[in-house]
């Protein structure tokens, strides 16, 4: 797969970070399917000896995510879950080296269905329990709709308060744009001493 080479998006700048941190025959997981693009990318990382678990309330989104995979021959690799993230723990038992959010509602669909604050956290917690040594939780964060700048609030208050001897919390976003430009958040397990 060919990564974008500039820093306009940050879902590219996400895979920078991860590059690295997925490896074949891990497993990992899609909190927000939506269009089905991070579920095939994680596909691809963990190559065919390693798994996907991707999550959404849409069946839309199962729709055309199931039809990507179906495209490549990642089928097999994934199960698509059309359940809410808040209910992680019930579906994931082992350790994940990944976990990608990436919040707010699904492209081209109606702007009433979006991830919110209490199920969105409820998710961060179930994923750090079952994260790896070294695996990266990713959450992609918008602020342009409505509901999205308690959600951020909701998040930054958590993560602020991560412990710094367990987790790495990293902030990235763009200084210079307009409009309410999209934030990352990466924590990283750190390696018991
Ligand atoms: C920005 S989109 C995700 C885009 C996606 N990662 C992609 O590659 O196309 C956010 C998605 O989160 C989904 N969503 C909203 N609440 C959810 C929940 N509680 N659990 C899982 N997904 C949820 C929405 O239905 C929407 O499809």
């Amino acid at each position: 797969m060919a990564y974008a080479k500039h820093l306009t998006k940050i879902t590219d700048i996400n895979k920078f970070y991860l590059e690295n941190i997925i490896n074949k025959g891990d497993v990992t997981i899609d909190a927000t399917m939506g269009n089905g693009y991070d579920t095939k990318y994680l596909a691809e990382k963990v190559g065919e000896k390693g798994f996907v678990y991707a999550f959404d309330i849409q069946e839309e989104a199962l729709k055309s995510t199931r039809k990507k995979l179906e495209k490549e021959g990642y089928l097999d690799r994934a199960k698509l879950i059309l359940d809410g993230h808040e209910n992680i723990d019930k579906y994931v038992k082992e350790e994940v080296s990944c976990v990608l959010f990436n919040l707010g509602y699904l492209p081209r669909a109606k702007h009433l269905i979006i991830t919110k604050p209490d199920t969105t956290l409820k998710a961060i917690k179930s994923s750090l329990e079952i994260l790896k040594e070294n695996g990266i939780i990713s959450i992609a964060i918008y602020t342009g709709h409505d509901g999205g700048q308690e959600e951020k609030d909701s998040i930054y208050n958590f993560v602020n308060n991560l412990n710094q001897d367990e987790f790495n919390v990293l902030e990235s976003k763009f200084l210079n744009q307009v409009n309410n430009p999209p934030q990352l958040i990466l924590i990283e397990k750190k390696k018991s001493q």
